[in-house]
């Protein structure tokens, strides 16, 4: 396990994300009522940048095709139910991955 500095806390201000590289890792920073959170940059439905998405709370939207991930899990996020019961929430059927976040004199260290 490596502890990485990524960025400055100040630099993520609440309800925004940072896309940043973390040994050779595409990874997206999301503070969320002034916690941060780690998560793989990288859609697991077909590969898009989630940093590109759109934050709901806890709740990241991608931006091609709105697959729906619970950043505090990776989870994909089923807000809704269809007629036959099954979950909707976007193509996406697997999480992402989700890293540890620790926040040390502002900065941001990433646990890989
Ligand atoms: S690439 Fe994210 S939902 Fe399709």
């Amino acid at each position: 396990m490596q502890r990485v500095m990524v960025a400055m806390a100040e630099d993520i201000p609440q309800d925004t994300m940072k896309a940043v590289e973390v040994l050779g890792r595409r990874l997206v920073l999301v503070n969320v009522r002034g916690s941060l959170y780690a998560l793989a940059d990288r859609c697991t439905h077909a590969g898009a940048a989630l940093s590109g998405g759109t934050l709901d709370g806890y709740v990241l939207k991608c931006p091609v095709h709105g697959a729906m991930f619970d950043v505090r899990t990776g989870e994909v996020h089923h807000p809704k139910k269809n007629t036959y019961g099954l979950p909707v929430g976007g193509p996406a059927s697997g999480p992402v991955g989700t890293y540890e976040v620790q926040v040390d004199d502002g900065e941001v260290f990433i646990v890989v």
